[in-house]
């Protein structure tokens, strides 16, 4: 981690214009010191001002900046967000300090997902390299830059559990299993908001989207989503209670409405469940325009009912709709907000402005103005290396035969396909500031990987799509995609005349990323036909193929699988992906990741997830029978399970050895395993404790994943890895949703993917 610069309080305050003289600290980091404070500044406020607390809004076209200074000036508006350069923030805080008569300072958020200026992989490759420690050194340096841009805040972690790769959205979470999702998320948040989000270098968090997002029906965008108590606190609830547990500041409310209300005016999940059960204490945030969509959700029949319905909900501050700074004055006016409700609003936005230290130096982000960097994408911003070390651990190998891979760095290698030279593309959607230009493609990092050694031939052999529609849909905001006008033929021609050439011959296909991002559910998960054709054209020149698939959901890749000789998942790999993946390809690096979700067969088997619920006739392949619970036309299985992935050595596991056989009442007992890399090569790899409680009160899913553990093992070496199992590993929320944990047999799976594991079982008393 590098440190730029630092100011110390005293500097950064001198540079500034006088202040109200009561109003900035230092103050102590305490809730008392918090509650005091902010009660006494709530006494000073108007209702218009305390309105403008509660809004958050974006410069763009709706809103100028010369009309943002207005509202600055007027105390209308209380955060910033898509603002992400010093000097621009710096300019607004100082029309805050200037022109406004309480200076209460603003607050400036962004979509840092996956990184600020370094771009890291996708959360969902994130998330494939099991790697807690990989999580918090994403979470630093992306805090770290966010910081050093002056930002106060994020909207992430991402932590909507989704079993639907429709969804284009799940590319931004952590995959299709709470367990994981859960650590993941609470692994992000402590290490953005480290010791206090008021530190230099630390941002706060905002979970997102509360709650169930990942569920939408179909998965199309926005769409309904209605689901049993049961599944929703057993499945898709945990990870934002982590979240919240590891100590996010805010929380941002989903778009879709769950069991028929919609997030944004669910009071009972705002209020019930997150401020009652969970004594959550930070910021609610509607999400974009959420608050006017209530009338088109059919909740709210006009805007002022929007507003009332909203507020009386417990959303404390309104992105990007004006809503409440037009309809909440009138509506208080009437008595149908009470001064109370927008006092609580404006406390909780009060409230967390405290906790980012703000009222200690509204400047803390953004030093002195003589510490402004020059050039605000200098490469000397960048942290290169982080990035392709998490990027390698990222990727996983899901086919490698008879040891395709690694490849040699002296062979002729033909490299192909529209994702293998595209810098947009491998940096994956919610890119935060990062700079395409600066991001390594798979053509450079090969290049880099073989320094003269062997050759690369390329040629893009196709293009992303052919098909018109998707290509507009890709370049409606900006030019993402290029477009190569030759046709379709002479683009396979050329590529397979490089591939002719060549020894080996890879495959960098799949989506672009703007088909896994927000606003992008698909109705199919293949790689698009152009590409199809390509591939079938390289496997007909009869050369190894080895496949890069780059993409932000599971494909459905039943016939790549058959045609590759060897096969990646790189999902959108971030700034350094070239490298990182060049690393694995040659072997510099020994893959280690497992997929976080299942990659269907086909479209018409989802849902699928490794975790379902058995069925009273479940399908025996062994002994089939017509009247069980099969597709008569497809099997049940994914084509690649949950938690799977190769490396270039090979693994054993031991028998699970049980430190008792018996597990007393809210006792514990120790699950082990000895694993050995019977390979020839170091490597790491990912041990998984799975649970299944095979007679309940309701029935429970066939296997949860309860813990996991990545380890480093060189060739010939051993290592025993315990789990310890308690009793809130076998809580479940039964039929009148009380989380408990039943006495009877549970049945332990522990393995290096979901599917092959060694068993055992013991009593819980
Ligand atoms: C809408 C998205 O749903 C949300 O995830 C994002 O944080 C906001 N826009 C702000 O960009």
């Amino acid at each position: 981690m590098k440190w730029i610069y630092s100011v110390s309080l005293a500097v950064s305050l001198a540079m500034q214009p006088a202040f109200a003289d009561d109003l900035f600290g230092p103050h102590p980091m305490t809730e008392q010191a918090r509650d005091a404070f902010v009660n006494q500044l709530l006494s000073k406020m108007t209702l218009d001002e305390k309105i403008g607390q509660m809004r958050l809004i974006s410069v763009g076209p709706d809103t100028p900046k010369s009309a943002v200074r207005d509202m600055i000036q007027h105390g209308q508006v209380g955060a910033i967000f898509n603002t992400v350069t010093r000097q621009d923030i710096r300019a607004m805080q100082d029309q805050v300090m200037q022109l406004s008569r309480l200076k209460i300072p603003l607050f400036f958020a962004y979509d840092v997902v996956h990184g600020q200026r370094t771009i890291f992989p996708i959360p969902l490759g994130l998330a494939a390299s099991w790697d807690l420690d990989a999580i918090a050194e994403v979470g630093r340096v992306s805090a770290y830059e966010a910081a050093d841009d002056g930002l106060n805040m994020t909207w992430a972690p991402m932590v909507d559990v989704s079993r639907e790769p429709r969804w284009g959205r799940g590319s931004e979470g952590f995959g299709e299993d709470t367990f994981l999702s859960a650590q993941m998320g609470s692994s992000m948040v402590k290490a953005m908001q480290g010791k206090s989000a008021a530190d230099r270098f630390s941002i706060m968090t905002s979970v997102k989207h509360f709650a169930a997002y990942g569920a939408v029906e179909g998965g199309r965008d926005y769409n309904t989503v209605d689901m049993s108590p049961q599944r929703l606190f057993q499945d898709y609830l945990p990870p934002y209670k982590a979240s919240l547990d590891a100590g996010s500041g805010g929380v941002m409310v989903a778009l879709n409405s769950l069991n028929g209300t919609p997030a944004t005016a669910d009071s009972w999940l705002l209020k019930d469940i997150l401020r009652g059960d969970w004594k959550f204490k930070g910021i609610t945030i509607s999400d974009h325009g959420a608050i006017k969509e209530l009338i088109k959700h059919g909740v709210a029949s006009d805007p002022q009912d929007a507003v009332r319905i909203a507020m009386k909900s417990g959303i404390d501050m309104s992105m990007s709709d004006e809503y409440y700074s037009k309809y909440l004055p009138g509506l208080v006016k009437s008595g149908a907000v009470s001064m109370a409700e927008v006092d609580d609003a404006a406390r909780h936005v009060l409230n967390v402005k405290y906790d980012m230290g703000l009222f200690n130096d509204p400047y803390s982000h953004l030093g002195p103005k003589e510490s402004d960097p020059q050039d605000t994408n200098a490469e000397s911003r960048l942290h290169r290396a982080e990035a392709r070390d998490v990027a390698r651990k990222s990727i996983v190998l899901l086919k490698n035969w008879r040891e395709t891979l690694p490849l040699k760095k002296d062979a002729t290698i033909a490299l192909v396909g529209p994702l293998a030279d595209s810098q947009r593309d491998i940096m994956g959607s919610w890119s935060a500031a990062g700079v395409a230009k600066q991001s390594i493609p798979l053509l450079q990092g090969m290049r880099n990987a073989m320094a003269g050694k062997g050759t690369v031939l390329y040629a893009k052999g196709a293009n992303i799509s052919d098909n018109k529609g998707i290509q507009d849909f890709l370049n409606l905001y900006e030019q993402a995609v290029s477009v190569d006008k030759r046709s379709p033929q002479e683009l396979i021609d050329e590529a397979v005349a490089q591939a002719k050439k060549a020894d080996v011959v890879v495959a960098a296909v799949g989506e672009a990323q703007g088909m896994a991002h927000e606003a992008s559910s698909r109705s199919d998960l293949v790689i698009p036909p152009s590409q199809q054709k390509l591939l079938a054209a390289l496997k007909a020149t009869g050369k190894p193929l080895v496949i890069v698939l780059m993409n932000g959901r599971p494909l459905t890749v039943v016939n790549e699988d058959k045609q590759a000789d060897a096969m990646l998942e790189t999902w959108f790999s971030g700034t350094e992906g070239g490298n990182a993946i060049a690393d694995v390809l040659f072997g510099d690096y020994n893959p280690s990741g497992k997929l976080p979700v299942s990659f269907p067969r086909s479209v018409g088997q989802i849902p699928i997830y490794y975790n379902h619920l058995p069925t009273g006739r479940p399908y025996n392949f062994a002994k089939p029978n017509k009247y069980t619970s099969h597709y008569y036309d497809a099997v049940n299985g994914p084509l690649y399970p949950f938690g799977y992935g190769l490396s270039y050595t090979t693994f054993t596991v031991s028998p699970v050895k049980m430190s008792s056989r018996t597990m007393p009442r809210n006792g514990s007992v120790e699950a082990s395993v000895t694993v050995t890399n019977s390979g020839k090569r170091d490597g790491a790899t990912v041990v998984q404790l799975y649970l299944n409680d095979p007679v309940a009160s309701i029935s429970r899913p066939v296997q949860e994943l309860r813990g996991f553990q990545r380890i480093m093992l060189k060739a010939g070496e051993s290592q025993t890895v315990k789990f310890k199992i308690d009793v809130d590993a076998l809580k479940f929320w039964n039929q009148k949703m009380q989380h408990i944990a039943e006495p009877g047999k549970i049945n332990v799976m522990i393995g290096l993917d979901s599917v092959r594991t060694q068993d055992a079982q013991f009593d819980y008393l």
